[in-house]
Order: structure tokens, then C-alpha cells, then sequence
């Protein structure tokens, strides 16, 4: 079994997926040892490690760049790169890009959108790269979004989204991100198809989740979205251990 049907299989039998991101080399490696089942690299990349605003300004050679450091750490867990905003906008750029993510040493790609990015999915899976879907929230369109705000609270837009899920799950995916789904919309998108779902902000009815890691261990202190409860103060322990270092220096 290879590792994408890995992931069919454990929704078949009801085994939840468990995913976080990770950027560099040695969070990917702890986070390997811990028995994760995906390592995404995410382009949360942008805001929680480069300090951009958004993820809109995340360049392709970041991406690359930060996915070969992940992947020097991880023995284990699938290997997911984020492909970038605009650099999949027509199918032929986005197998030149999931390629570029293979040689870096990704195992699959992601990209945001649903039945409007069909033709750049199909051609990515004919091309033989594993690929996961996001839909949902889509943080590469939060400007003209004007936010980040829950999907699938309307009727209309849960069939939309409906939609989207089984337009990614037939054009080749072996998985799907939720991003901050209406907690019933989730469960019934999970029930209606056969690829996993991963939520993020989206209950606790989705087959996996996931979450970016600097939330989950309080290392970007300054926002924490409202779904996340997090599992640890990292932040805390670095100024704490600065303040030591700086108090001990010049204490002499
Ligand atoms: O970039 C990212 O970290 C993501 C997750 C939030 C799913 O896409």
C-alpha cells in the first residue's frame, strides 16, 4: 500500500489522521519522532516564521527552500509542500511547481481551491504526484475575502463547498483540508466522500487535523486563532531563558 491509499485506509477503518506543520529542520525531525502521520510545510511559513502579513507574499524559493530543511529531518511521516500563491495558476505551471517540490524532497503537494482549480489537480495526479486538496477558507485569497471567516454557514454555501470536496476527491486527491468550516458542514462533507478530510478550525467531526505548529506550542505569541488550545508556552521559555542568559552575563 502506498502512502496516499495509507490515508483512504484509515478513514475506512475510522483511524483519525493527525498533522502539523513544520519549516525547518528541527521541529520536522521532532515532530517525526513523535509519531505524526504528515509533516505539512506549510505557507503559514509566511506569517508565523518570515513575519509577512499574510501568505500572499510567500515566494516559491521560500517554499522550496524550507522544504528541503524539512525533509532532511523527517524519516517517517509524509512529507506535504504548500505550493504557493501564483504559482499554480494554469495546470502546466502547477506540474512544473509540484515537481520542483518532489526534487526538494516533498511526497505530495497542496494547493487552495475546489472545482474552479480541477484541470491543475488532474494534471499534477496524471503526472504521478500525490496530491491533498484545501478548501474552505483559503488564507491566499484573505485580501479579497476581507478576512478569515467561517465557510459553510448558508445552505448555499455548504452545497458549494460540498462541491468542491468531491470535484478535489474526483480529480485525483488523496485528501482534503478543511480550513474553518462550519463544524456541520464538515461532518457532512466527511460523510460524503471517501478521501480523508483534515480540519482545521472546522470540530472535531473531520477524519484528521491539523494545525499550524507555532500555535499549538505558543510560539507565536502575539495571535492565537480561537479554535486552537494550546499544548504548550514555548514563547515563555525563550524570553525566560534570554532574560537568564542576559541577567547572568552581566551579572558577571
Ligand atoms: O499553510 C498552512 O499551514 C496550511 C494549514 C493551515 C492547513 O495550509
Amino acid at each position: 500500500m502506498n502512502a496516499t491509499e495509507k490515508f483512504r485506509e484509515m478513514k475506512r477503518r475510522g483511524q483519525r489522521i493527525t498533522a502539523l506543520t513544520a519549516y525547518d529542520y528541527p521541529t520536522a525531525r521532532l515532530l517525526d519522532e513523535s509519531g505524526l502521520d504528515i509533516i505539512l510545510v506549510g505557507d503559514s511559513l509566511g506569517m508565523v516564521v518570515l513575519g509577512y502579513e499574510d501568505t500572499t507574499q510567500v515566494t516559491l524559493d521560500e517554499m522550496l527552500h524550507h522544504t528541503r530543511a524539512v525533509a532532511r529531518g523527517v524519516k517517517r511521516a509524509l512529507i506535504v509542500a504548500d505550493m504557493p500563491i501564483h504559482s499554480y495558476d494554469t495546470a502546466e505551471e502547477s506540474v512544473e511547481t509540484a515537481r520542483l517540490f518532489m526534487k526538494a524532497g516533498a511526497q505530495a503537494v497542496k494547493l487552495e481551491g475546489g472545482v474552479n482549480h480541477v484541470p491543475q489537480i488532474e494534471a499534477i495526479v496524471s503526472a504521478g504526484i500525490p496530491f491533498m486538496g484545501h478548501i474552505g477558507m483559503l488564507p491566499q485569497s484573505v485580501r479579497e475575502e476581507g478576512g478569515y471567516r467561517v465557510k459553510g454557514r448558508t445552505h448555499e454555501q455548504a452545497e458549494a463547498l460540498r462541491r468542491d470536496a468531491r470535484a478535489v476527491e474526483t480529480a485525483g486527491a488523496f485528501s482534503v483540508v478543511l480550513e474553518i468550516v462550519a463544524p456541520e458542514t464538515a461532518k457532512m462533507i466527511s460523510q460524503a466522500i471517501q478521501i480523508p478530510t483534515i480540519g482545521i478550525g472546522s470540530g472535531k467531526d473531520c477524519d484528521g487535523q491539523i494545525l499550524v505548529t507555532h500555535d499549538l506550542i505558543g510560539l507565536f505569541p502575539w495571535f492565537t486563532p480561537k479554535f486552537v488550545a494550546p499544548e504548550a508556552n514555548v514563547a515563555e521559555q525563550i524570553r525566560n531563558a534570554a532574560r537568564a542568559f542576559v541577567a547572568r552575563t552581566r551579572g558577571g
